[in-house]
């Protein structure tokens, strides 16, 4: 054990940037007296389109940054991160447990399948880790698994063209080949996606069940603060602390926009 952990300590969680709010959000309705701790790698986004030597050398840079904060639990709230360097952000929390927001997302997303056959749309480097499909298929060997990398989602997301046409013309071109083969589940395996929700589901239609790794990852948090008789029954409501590694206003701005009125300090780190 790095530290003491009470109910009182915070939850770690990280993203390369803004995708990771949407985790936030979803631990906020959930849970609404855990004190958050927040790292948005602002200066390095986008993480999916590099190596997994660069990411993994990341991810270790991100946690250290939350073990500062002495948190009961890391959730890492990147995709990216979960395919390729989970074992990363273990190693570095030491006795700390870690959730990933891939296997909750693939858990799931198998529960909710009846025909057997679900979409993955994530970053080139998750599409590319086959990290979904494995987890998907350890769960249920005979669930067939269609992915497809949606790289510029996670730019229009930042830049908030929740409602463009630019966003509507990519995604009817990224999602036509995964909406023809019969799915009836999409994960949407980046928490950057969730932003663009309205787009996505206009463009699958209704028939699709949408997953969203983000309120996925909210409920196993739950369980495992549950399990562990370390769920915050404070009955009081603490901001966020959110840091970032670069733009800390834009940050701030994006994050009122998302989670509602209040608004919050953003303090810069180094990375
Ligand atoms: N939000 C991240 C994810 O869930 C990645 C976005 C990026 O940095 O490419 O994969």
């Amino acid at each position: 054990m790095h530290h003491k952990v009470t109910s009182d300590n915070p939850i770690g969680i990280f993203d390369s940037g803004i995708g990771g709010l949407t985790v936030v959000k979803a631990i906020r309705a959930a849970l609404p007296f855990e004190k958050i701790i927040y790292f948005g790698d602002t200066a390095r986004v986008p993480y999916g389109t590099k190596s997994q030597v660069t990411i993994r050398k990341y991810a270790a840079d991100d946690t250290a940054i939350l073990m500062r904060y002495q948190p009961k639990l890391i959730i890492v709230a990147c995709n990216t991160v979960s395919a390729l360097a989970l074992d990363v952000v273990e190693k570095v929390c030491g006795s700390i447990p870690v959730i990933g927001v891939l296997k909750a997302g693939a858990g799931l997303a198998v529960e909710a399948t009846s025909n057997n056959r679900i979409g993955v749309i994530g970053t080139q480097a998750t599409i590319c880790s086959n990290a979904y499909a494995c987890t998907i298929n350890e769960l249920d060997p005979d669930i067939h698994v269609v992915s497809k990398a949606c790289p510029l989602f996670v730019p229009l997301a930042e830049e908030g063209l929740i409602d463009h046409d630019a966003t509507r013309l990519i995604a009817r071109d990224y999602l036509a080949g995964i909406i023809n083969q019969d799915i009836d589940t999409l994960v949407l395996g980046c928490t950057h996606y969730p932003i663009l929700r309205r787009i996505i589901e206009e463009t699958i239609g209704p028939a699709i069940c949408i997953i969203d790794s983000a309120e996925a990852v909210a409920l196993r948090t739950r369980e495992l603060l549950e399990e562990s008789g370390l769920l915050n029954n404070s009955g009081e409501h603490a901001l966020p602390h959110l840091m970032v590694s670069d733009l800390p206003q834009k940050f701030s701005m994006i994050y009122k926009l998302f989670l509602g009125s209040e608004l919050p300090d953003v303090e810069l780190v180094e990375v």
